[in-house]
């Protein structure tokens, strides 16, 4: 079982052989010179099985990999027993060994095609139902606020998983929204985020979603006692919070406390990760934004996903392939990073949301069995929409010293047809050209010839691409609701593969306890520099400093 540390399979030992010895021979110039069928060999077509228009290409084939290399790879998930664990996922073993939890995101968006063994799995169909009624009822005006009137702001209040989900997929499905429907997403302790929401909103009008499965995350507890007395401010009597306020939380007792009535409470269960959550009663909002119907859709998209991960042969397993080549540069090459590019503004939110998704589940340098890795795990993920990075970080990309891997993702066809299609032109002629940019660069010949003889030594330099720089492309027909599930879906089975290679438990979060933890005390101490005990020299100091200068 996993557990194991990687570097002791036999496949990563071979694959350690073949980096020390190829890599300098690895040079995709050569690779597609040599082999016409290079694109047709290292590129997949998925399909999902429930509906033939979701559907995308992932063309990996300029990656620094030959057939040989891809074989190792795809021996090493043999070794880690990535299929077997696969299947303890999907049947409901307890794989978060350290919490002692199933980990069946999955489950969210089955419709009782696979059978799993899980207390609450039955129950996962009525709060769908439920958050199909409430959200017909808010969007068709018959949940009426506590004057009569009909809801037309939501904010929804949660962090982490309870918020980057629910904001990427809203901003990525803005064409199927209620455009008179206003959401707002209010995450940050930081006062002024509510602040600055609240300047919008209407106590009459405004519907609060408190998202939180524990329902004790400090931040979201005081954002929604803040927002609940704001309410009350206006509304006065306390049976009008009813009307304003439902909670999506696994905590039931924590809920009511706060003031919210069970009818009111959208549940689910410790199975479900945070940053796996948006499938869940955490993706109220969305159902809320683009309605059940596409809601219900972004599932299946993602079910359609889980059904090629738990049976195409690894070859031809997507979510596998992006693993293995991720851990191929990760391990092998020393990358740090790994850059999400998706060439679609709707699409601006995908990188924060996987920087938690892939981050928060394998930043870890513990095995399962407790032994410390040697070797690295989980990228640094980070990204912006194209075109926009290209004026910004790109150039670090093509001429620094860094290898960095990079996803480009795009879709065939725009919600925003403008201009005759001419931005989008614009915009897919950007995503096709930056990765054959990075792999294949520009040679000093190529300089030269371009300059002429007069040129100098230094700005020749300056002006060669090294090129052979690695990216996936992934294009689909168009941003719809099932294949944005499909594709949240393939970095999610992306990542479980990376960490049962790499023996780690991606589904604790054990590192943000112990910030957390010293927070608790130092709010304790704010008030009095007499009371500031404990810390550092620099902590005290810097606690001193705002004691001398806050005003309030
Ligand atoms: O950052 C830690 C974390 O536990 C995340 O995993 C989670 O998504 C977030 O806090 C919010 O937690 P909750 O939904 O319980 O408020």
């Amino acid at each position: 079982m996993s557990g194991r540390l990687a570097s002791e399979y036999p496949a990563w030992k071979k694959l350690q052989q073949i980096y020390d010895s190829e890599h300098g021979k690895l040079v995709l110039r050569d690779l597609f010179a040599q082999d016409p069928q290079r694109f047709s060999k290292f590129s997949r077509e998925f399909t999902s099985p429930d509906d033939a228009n979701v559907t995308f290409l992932l063309d990996f084939s300029k990656n620094l990999i030959t057939e040989p290399i891809l074989g190792t790879l795809l021996d090493l998930v043999r070794e880690a027993q990535v299929e077997e664990y696969r299947e303890k996922m999907f049947s409901g073993e307890h794989i978060n060994t350290s919490e002692d939890r199933s980990v069946l995101h999955v489950a969210l968006r089955n419709f009782d095609e696979f059978k799993i063994n899980e207390a609450g799995v039955d129950e996962v169909s009525k709060v769908l139902a439920h958050m199909k009624e409430f959200t017909e009822a808010v969007r068709s005006g018959a949940w009426k606020g506590y004057t009569g009137k009909t809801i037309n702001t939501i904010v929804n209040i949660g962090i982490g998983g309870s918020d980057l989900g629910p904001v990427m997929v809203t901003e990525a499905l803005k064409p199927y929204s209620k455009r008179d429907l206003k959401a707002h997403f209010v995450s940050n302790i930081d006062g002024t985020h509510l602040a600055e929401t609240l300047l919008e909103c209407d106590p009459e009008t405004t519907l609060f979603i408190i998202a939180s499965k524990t329902f004790t995350t400090q931040e979201t507890i005081t954002n929604a006692e803040s927002a609940r007395d704001w309410f009350l401010k206006a509304a006065k009597d306390k049976a009008h919070v009813a009307k304003h306020f439902v909670a999506l939380s696994t905590n039931t007792k924590a809920v009511t406390a706060f003031g919210i009535s069970e009818a009111n409470m959208f549940q689910f269960w410790d199975w479900v990760g945070g940053r796996y959550s948006l499938w869940s009663a955490i993706g109220l909002s969305i159902a809320l934004v683009i309605g059940y119907d596409n809601f219900e859709k972004l599932l299946k998209g993602a079910h359609g996903m889980d059904k090629h991960f738990r049976t195409a042969p690894l070859e031809k397993n997507l979510p596998v392939l992006l693993a293995v080549l991720g851990i191929w540069y990760n391990d092998f090459y020393g990358s740090q990073t790994h850059a999400l590019l998706p060439y679609d503004q709707y699409l601006h939110k995908f990188a924060d949301y996987f920087q938690q998704g892939d981050m928060e589940s394998n930043g870890k340098s513990i095995t399962k069995g407790g032994q410390r890795v040697n070797y690295q795990t989980g990228p640094i993920i980070w990204g912006a929409a194209g075109t926009n990075g290209q004026h910004s970080f790109y150039q670090l990309v093509h001429q620094g010293t860094k290898l960095i891997p990079a996803d480009f993702i795009a879709p065939a066809t725009t919600h925003n047809p403008i201009a005759n299609s001419k931005h989008h032109r614009i915009l897919l002629s950007n995503y096709f050209a930056q990765p054959e940019a990075l792999a294949f660069g520009k040679t000093e010949e190529e300089v030269r010839k371009e300059l002429g003889p007069t040129a100098s030594d230094p700005l020749v330099k300056s002006k060669i691409f090294e090129g052979n720089r690695p990216s996936n492309s992934i294009i689909f027909p168009l941003l719809t609701p099932g294949t944005l599930g499909a594709l949240i879906a393939l970095y999610e089975h992306k990542i479980f593969t990376q960490g049962v290679v790499w023996g780690i438990n991606s589904f604790d979060q054990m590192g943000v306890e112990l910030g957390k933890l010293l927070a608790k005390n130092i709010l304790k101490q704010l008030d009095k520099p007499e009371d500031v005990t404990g810390h550092d020299s620099s902590t005290t100091g810097l606690i001193h400093y705002y004691q001398k200068w806050r005003k309030e």
